[in-house]
């Protein structure tokens, strides 16, 4: 197999002195739909921030797309290729649709870039180029998660990471988001996400990870892990 577009190397870490994290390991390869999923507070959307910048780890190493990354910026990290969706749904309320998506793009100066990549955000999402010029904090749920999705693809990211993208939404809107992260790993984007809805985010996974009290405890194939008698007692609900 090619190298890993990203690896978290045994990353220790977490929030001041207490670490959350003991050396967790999480890789992507290009292409993948890669799941973490685990109880709640077993340290994933730490992880998550920790690779994209917002929490610098103790010990270990994130590498991408060949390079170190560990301890850069946010921004750094995303103009190098890295885009997050954080948990909640983050949207500018009060700024129209089109005007959240333009922000999305604030880090790339070829205008040309933003406009292609406009087109490809519409064409994921008509209904963001049908409401484009409507106030993103009077969408619903699922149309506001499109936003803050659409907003990540703007700088045309080689992975975008996504914390929870159906948490809190009406099930037919689960049920969206889920068939948009396949539509997006076929237009060819790589996709890492945590997911509450672990049966769903094991069904689109080529791979996937469980944690547990901030500790890899399973991974495999999304099909292997789906049909694990421990993973389905333990994680799935029975
Ligand atoms: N800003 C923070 N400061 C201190 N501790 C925090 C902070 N954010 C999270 N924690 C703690 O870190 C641990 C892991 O939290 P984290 O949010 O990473 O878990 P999670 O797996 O994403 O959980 P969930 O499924 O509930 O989103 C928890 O014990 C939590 O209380
Ligand atoms: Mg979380």
């Amino acid at each position: 197999m090619n190298a890993p577009l990203l690896t978290a190397h045994g990353i220790t870490g977490g929030y001041g002195k207490l670490d959350i994290l003991h050396e967790v390991s999480l890789g992507v390869h290009a292409g993948e739909i890669v799941s973490v999923i685990g109880p709640n507070g077993a340290g994933k959307s730490t992880a998550f921030k920790t690779i994209v910048g917002f929490l610098r780890p103790r010990s270990g190493r994130v590498v991408f797309n060949g390079e170190e990354i560990t301890g850069l910026r946010p921004d750094v990290v995303l103009r190098r290729g890295l885009a997050y969706v954080p948990q909640g749904r983050l949207v500018f309320a009060q700024m129209t649709v089109l005007e959240n998506l333009e922000m999305g793009a604030y880090t790339v100066a070829d205008r040309a870039k933003v406009a292609a990549a406009l087109q490809s955000v519409y064409t994921l999402f008509p209904v963001l180029f049908e409401r484009r010029r409507q106030k993103a904090g009077t969408m619903s749920g699922g149309e506001q998660q499109m936003v803050a999705i659409g907003r990540a693809l703007m700088t045309s990211p080689r992975l975008i990471l996504l914390d929870e993208p159906s948490l809190g939404l009406a099930p037919k809107f689960v049920t969206l988001i889920f068939d948009k992260l396949v539509a997006l790993r076929r237009a060819g984007y790589t996709l890492m996400l945590v997911e509450q809805n672990a049966t769903r985010a094991l069904q689109i996974a080529d791979r996937a990870y469980v944690l547990e009290l901030g500790r890899n405890r399973f991974e495999g194939a999304g099909t292997a892990l789906l049909a694990d008698p421990e993973v389905k007692r333990l994680y799935l609900g029975g």
